[in-house]
């Protein structure tokens, strides 16, 4: 059988018989450096505290993220983006630019111990630093606060790149935070620090468990006013497209699996680096699953993170980082 009279029929057939020749003709590859672990560090914490929703992911101690920052590195991934959680909250997230706030701590350890392994990544949003867990400032109505929330961001991506990040990475979805942020960055002397855009950042069910991470839920409403609606896939080619006019050096699909059709489309669409963030939800559903015997767990993992990679992101936002890493290696 060598299936019918086409020379070509069994063309794929052929090219698939040995692992070595599937791996010959793999049109997508994975490897470490395309890999950036998030993190999350935590003030006032003696031991690592883990996350129940995402098996494996903790809070870390400022002594346990130095540990799992070498094991990142020795891992060969890309590199880290770092979250900071506060003992204080306050309405306007004072504790994000403090040069003694946790996140700031945090960057200028890693930087000196890690700094020319890893790319550094500063995740930038008010979230997880104010009271009432919205992404900005909000007025007295409780509606979040658009253009005084870009002066918050402006200081809070100085302090990050003074204490240590290499690239900022504005999360929040307030109109105009990256030409805020690139202008501020210019200011102070850090005109070389990259701003890595959440472009398309959709207001998602998947970030559920991270909201337990970061302990950044919303008090009051939710945040589908500034972050987009999942019907919509034009208008993440508008975001991303404004992102890149105010100065954005590369930008990000947020979530990546329920998105792959985004990614395809803002990977064709543009000529700067396109990451995917596999968020904390993505995360949990597979690690529930693969509890359960459900799913082969290696198996399921890395083809996630091979399809976020076949729709056209080079880099991978994913809890699995390190873990794939080692697979690949
Ligand atoms: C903060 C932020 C969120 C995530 C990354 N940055 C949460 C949110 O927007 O509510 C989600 C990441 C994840 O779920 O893994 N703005």
């Amino acid at each position: 059988m060598n299936g019918g009279a086409s020379p070509g029929f069994a063309r794929g057939r052929r090219l698939r018989s040995t692992p070595a020749l599937r791996r010959l003709t793999a049109q997508t590859r994975l490897s470490p450096a395309d890999l950036v672990l998030p993190v999350f560090v935590k003030e006032g914490i003696d031991e690592p505290v883990p996350i129940s929703a995402m098996p494996g992911v903790v809070q870390h101690t400022t002594e346990s993220l130095r540990k799992a920052a070498h094991e990142a590195a020795e891992a060969g991934i890309g590199g880290l983006i770092l979250f900071g959680i506060p003992s204080e909250k306050d309405p306007v997230g004072s504790q994000a630019d403090a040069a003694d706030g946790i996140v700031n701590v945090a960057l200028r350890q890693l930087r000196s111990d890690v700094g020319d392994d890893l790319v550094l990544m500063a995740d930038l949003c008010l979230c997880e630093y104010t009271d009432h867990g919205h992404c900005g400032l909000v007025t007295p109505a409780g509606v979040v606060d658009n253009d005084p929330t870009l002066d918050r961001y402006a200081a809070v991506a100085v302090a990050q790149a003074r204490a240590g990040a290499h690239v900022i990475a504005p999360s929040g979805m307030m109109d105009g935070q990256v030409a805020a942020i690139r202008r501020a960055l210019d200011g102070d002397g850090c005109t070389e620090t990259p701003v890595l855009a959440y472009a398309a950042k959709y207001a998602s069910g998947f970030y559920g468990p991270f909201r337990e991470a970061a302990e950044g839920a919303p008090q009051f409403g939710d945040r589908s006013t500034y972050q987009m609606d999942p019907p919509n896939a034009d208008e993440a080619l508008r975001e991303v497209r404004q992102d890149l006019a105010e100065g954005a050096d590369a930008v990000m699909v947020k979530p990546a699996l329920p998105y792959l059709d985004v990614v395809a489309r803002v990977a064709d669409a543009v000529d700067v680096p396109v990451s995917a963030y596999q968020v904390s939800g993505e995360y949990a559903m597979v690690e529930a699953a693969a509890a359960r015997g459900w799913v082969d767990r290696r198996r399921a993992v890395l083809e996630t993170l091979t399809a976020i990679r076949r729709a056209g992101a080079g880099t991978v936002l994913t809890y699995w980082a390190v873990e794939a890493a080692r697979w690949l290696r």
